[in-house]
């Protein structure tokens, strides 16, 4: 949800700005732009577009100091005028949040004679700073965030002051020290390889950062200090490893996601006690948006069957709109890839304050849910850049597995490792996913269906498709469809069957029928070699899958949708790794 980066030292400042730009783009990639300071003067550039378009203007933006931004559009369109960074005065900012008094707050500035060039509610920070300044960039700052209501991080330049500076509420920074400088980041992925040690800021801190060093204050002014650490090596994770896109390069590490997650799990401290929590729970919730929301109704499924009392998966944008009655008995499990969705922390919150027990399932061990959570049970699937959640899907499965296990978890963990053999072999060699991608292609819709478990597959491939390659897609219980969706099945729709459950074929097979019958198309992935024998000769594909046990197929089937759902969005022409108006990141409600 746009991403900030800030630079202050001995080189100059463009280069760096825009290689952190670039690592920065998952976070969202409307538009672009950096701003540089040279000798009293700001230069800028801004595009509607990608990041890469900001290259051809780096000899121009001299200086050893700069901002930069890549946007996720909020407010206004993706245009050069909406990019950023905005000017006002002597200032330059930058900024990843939302404003929520922003229409305020311009029918002020505006009474005021001021002029806006945006339809951004970030340009108000500008206008704010330049009234506000008086010659003190910090006492400026502080006055223009006392003003905004809602999530910032933002970074300025002064064309006065050899330096930046930063500050921050609700959403993310990390603050960086290199060999030949100082940074300010939304992520410190954006850092990796320049800085050696970082440090994540506080609600309300505001950094002071020049070529000689950073100071930082809380929201009184108080000087404080932040403690430093090294930059993690696992944050790097930029090498495409000889694929073509990070989708196919993550989708190969899904195995891996499986067994670090078992590593991770096991190395953390205080799992019998976890195990107890969830035994003596009134209820357990788990909440999540997107690909996360959709482990969660696979967890959901699975501790529902381990544990005594009853257990739902809430969808976190709805959380607060409905929230589960929960007790200090109650165990709340925010699931998140980055740490950073608004929906889930508001939730998770939500819940907290009920007096729950938070557990975070995140892949991100310093974001913000860490913070929150009671106990943090870590992912260990890697960074994940592509936009579309896949490994890190995988590894919350296997968090699920081993919560669900409780003290059988080793024996658990032990069937997860020969699971991840079978979906390594599947990931580099997944060649039938092409002939269900083609049908794919050429459809006007995909259903994908299934009937228990493969309800919660089914519902997360259809994501992956559509946000991939943009084709009408929707999840559904099998059983469902001749209940209304049936109506829009014909030659031009595709319906993808998932059958990896003996014990609901039967069911499965009365629903491909009534798919045929109305002249539809049908692909079924399946993982029982007996129904691939009985539906292959009426379907217009059937994909057989390695052998695996009801409950564990989970894993191997999303990775064959995962699969089908990068090639598809290959042959209809998409970026998988940046599907359009998406962000990796969503840290605005
Ligand atoms: O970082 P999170 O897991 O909290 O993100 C939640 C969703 O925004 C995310 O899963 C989104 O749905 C992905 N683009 C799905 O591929």
């Amino acid at each position: 949800m746009c991403g900030i980066i800030a630079y202050s030292g001995k080189s100059p400042a463009a280069e760096k700005l825009y290689r952190g730009l670039k690592r920065l783009e998952y976070r969202g990639y409307d538009s672009a732009g950096i701003s540089t300071l040279s000798e009293g003067c700001i230069f800028t550039a801004k595009h509607g577009g990608r990041v890469e378009r900001l290259r051809a203007d780096l000899g121009a933006l001299s200086g050893c100091t700069g901002i930069g931004h890549t946007r996720w559009a909020t407010h206004g369109r993706a245009t050069d005028a909406n990019a950023h960074p905005h000017l006002c005065g002597r200032f330059s900012i930058v900024h990843n949040g939302i404003i929520r008094n922003c229409e305020q707050l311009k029918k002020e500035l505006k009474g005021l004679g001021r002029t806006f060039f945006s339809q951004t509610d970030s340009e108000v920070i500008a206008h704010l700073l330049d009234m506000y300044y008086c010659g003190d960039m910090l006492q400026a700052m502080l006055h223009a965030v006392a003003r905004l209501k809602g999530l910032w991080a933002v970074a300025a330049l002064c064309a006065d002051f050899n330096g930046f500076i930063v500050a921050r509420r609700s959403s993310p920074v990390v603050l960086g020290e290199g060999d030949d400088g100082f940074y300010a980041a939304s992520d410190v992925h954006a850092i990796v390889g320049c800085a050696h040690s970082c440090c994540v800021l506080e609600d309300g801190d505001i950094a002071v950062v020049t070529p000689e060093g950073m100071r930082v204050y809380d929201s009184l002014l108080n000087p404080v200090v932040r403690a430093f650490e090294p930059v993690p090596a696992e944050c790097a994770g930029g090498d495409m490893e000889g694929c073509p896109h990070y989708m196919l390069k993550e989708i190969r590490q899904n195995a891996a996601a499986i067994t670090d997650t078992c590593d991770g799990f096991f190395r953390c401290e205080g799992a019998d006690g976890l195990f107890k929590k969830l035994a003596r729970a009134d209820k357990i919730v788990l909440t999540g948006c997107g690909t996360a929301y959709n482990a969660s109704l696979a967890g959901a499924r699975l501790l529902g069957w381990a544990y005594d009392c009853p257990v739902s998966a809430h969808i976190a944008g709805e959380y607060c709109s409905d929230p589960p009655r929960l007790t200090t008995r109650s165990v709340c499990i925010a699931v998140t890839q980055s740490g950073e969705t608004a929906d889930t922390l508001a939730a998770a919150s939500i819940a907290r304050g009920c007096g729950a027990y938070l557990i975070a399932v995140t892949n991100c061990p310093r974001s913000a849910v860490t913070r929150l959570a009671d106990f943090v049970v870590p992912v260990c699937a890697g960074p994940e850049v592509c936009v579309a959640a896949t490994k890190s899907y995988i590894g919350q499965l296997a968090c699920f597995h081993l919560l669900a296990a409780g003290e059988c978890a080793m024996r658990r963990a032990g069937q997860l490792q020969s699971v991840a053999a079978k979906v390594k072999k599947l990931a580099f060699d997944g060649a039938y996913a092409r002939v269900i991608a083609s049908l794919c292609a050429s459809s006007r819709a995909v259903f994908f269906l299934g009937r228990g478990g493969d309800v919660d597959v089914a519902v997360e491939g259809s994501l992956k498709l559509k946000e991939v390659s943009y084709i009408f897609s929707a999840g559904y219980p099998a059983g469902e469809l001749k209940h209304g969706t049936l109506a829009l099945v014909d030659e031009s729709v595709l319906s993808i069957v998932l059958m990896c459950d003996q014990c609901l074929v039967s069911k499965c097979e009365s629903a491909v029928e009534q798919i045929l019958s109305r002249g539809g198309k049908v692909a079924v992935i399946t993982t029982l070699p007996s129904a691939y024998a009985s539906v292959s000769p009426r379907v217009q594909a059937a994909w057989l899958l390695p052998q695996t046990c009801a409950h564990l197929s989970h894993f191997i089937s999303s990775t064959a949708l995962q699969l089908v759902a990068y090639h598809t969005a290959l042959l209809v022409g998409r970026d998988p790794d940046k599907p359009r108006n998406l962000a990796k990141s969503v840290t605005v409600e």
